[in-house]
């Protein structure tokens, strides 16, 4: 059995929907429900006995500790985060809650858990913290790629409050000898993204009529990966991956944020046009910058690569068009998600319409 925390958000719930058709290990689903965790996500898991949802919070250390014990879990895979840079711009203490202090409150009951295991089932144990690129701060258009050598430089309160659960992890390792170890993902695409990210709000914005909102002069660069390879690096890690190490994750796919939404307004156009012969791409609407806005990510995953064999299996094209279609081909997830809190943050973050 394993312990998942925040399955029911975008990357999660995709992981625990591939763990379930990928193999037969029963799955522990905590997650707090946040504005960005979706029980709909995991609708298609209704009746499956391997998959138990759990509503908890990641800082709760006596439910951590219980579901370890009860369940007798012989790992954990931490998504459970706040994570949108934006939010974190305008609120930051929910990010320092759960991703520094809910970080640490659950090293703690796994500590506790871990440190009374014997034999093989100590031994075996893991704990996977998923986290992002953004630890390394920005790239110039010509440095290289970040490796896991790169130092920490973080530069959004988001990306701050990864840092430092980055490092707590790290410290559980050196000073308890916990078994961890830890992916930094690059930006993630796919089924199931909250659209108050560029991609999912592109796609949903275009389809409503709304104006696509770049930031700045949409020449800031991202390494994007379809969240399905992200999942079975993930799974590979887990498996394989050498204990107390870190291991970058990323699509070789790097791509200016014009480009992306220019991308997404072509296969609309062909896929759903919008019938006055005008192109998506009229919609797209420069806004102010992000503050602090970090101008390029780009991943290096070879150490993923040579070491345990990983690559991923999507290009961007064909992840895209596979995104786009399925936003198409779910728009009642769509319209659920977007009622309510979801208004009030789009009308907080770009005006009232
Ligand atoms: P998300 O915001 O879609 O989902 C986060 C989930 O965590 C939600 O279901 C939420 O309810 C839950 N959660 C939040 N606080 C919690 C708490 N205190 N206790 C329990 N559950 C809690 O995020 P995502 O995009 O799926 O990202 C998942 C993880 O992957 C995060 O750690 C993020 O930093 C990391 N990551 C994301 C990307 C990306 O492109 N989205 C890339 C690299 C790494
Ligand atoms: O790099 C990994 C990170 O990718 C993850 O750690 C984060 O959790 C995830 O949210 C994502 O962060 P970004 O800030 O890169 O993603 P976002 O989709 O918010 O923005 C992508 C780029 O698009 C970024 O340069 C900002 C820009 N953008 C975003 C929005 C929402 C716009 O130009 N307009 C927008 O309306």
């Amino acid at each position: 059995m394993i312990l998942v925390t925040g399955g029911a958000g975008f990357i999660g719930s995709n992981f625990v929907i591939d763990w379930l058709a990928t193999g037969s290990e029963p799955v522990i689903n905590l997650d707090k429900l946040t504005y960005a965790g979706n029980l709909e996500n995991l609708k298609g898991l209704e009746g499956d006995s391997r998959h138990r949802f759990v509503r908890g919070d990641i800082a709760d250390y006596d439910l951590v500790l219980r579901l370890l014990r009860e369940n007798q879990v012989r790992a954990v895979v931490n998504f459970a985060a706040e994570s949108h840079v934006d939010r974190s711009i305008h609120g930051p203490e929910d990010f320092i809650q759960t991703n520094i202090v809910g970080t640490f409150r659950l090293l703690e009951a796994v500590r506790a858990y871990w440190g009374a295991l014997e034999g093989d089932a100590k031994a075996a144990f893991r704990f996977l913290h998923v986290s992002t690129d953004e630890v390394y701060g920005s790239l110039d258009k010509a440095d290289p790629a970040f490796t896991e050598q790169h130092r920490y430089e973080p530069n959004s309160p988001y990306s701050a409050s990864k840092a430092a659960s980055d490092h707590l992890v790290r410290a559980y390792h050196h000073t308890y000898g916990l078994p961890v170890l830890t992916t930094n993902c690059s930006n993630n695409y796919g089924p199931y993204h909250f659209p108050e990210k560029l991609i999912p709000l592109v796609i949903h914005n275009a389809l409503a009529g709304k104006p696509l909102p770049i930031y700045g002069d949409g020449q800031q660069i991202r390494d994007w990966l379809y969240v399905q390879d992200h999942c079975s690096a993930i799974r590979r890690v887990l498996e394989a991956g050498r204990v107390g190490e870190t291991y970058n994750v990323g699509g070789w796919n790097e791509m200016p944020n014009l480009e992306v939404v220019h991308t997404l307004c072509a296969i609309l156009d062909e896929l759903r046009p919008r019938g006055d012969e005008l192109p998506y791409a009229a919609q797209i609407t420069f806004v102010a910058d992000r503050p602090g806005h970090d101008r390029r990510y780009a991943i290096d995953a070879g150490k993923l690569e040579r070491e345990l064999g990983w690559k991923p299996a999507e290009t961007f094209e064909s992840g895209i068009r596979k995104t786009v279609r399925w936003y198409l081909d779910n728009s009642q997830w769509v319209a659920n998600v977007t009622s309510g809190a979801y208004r009030e943050w789009v009308d907080r973050q770009y005006g009232v319409a």
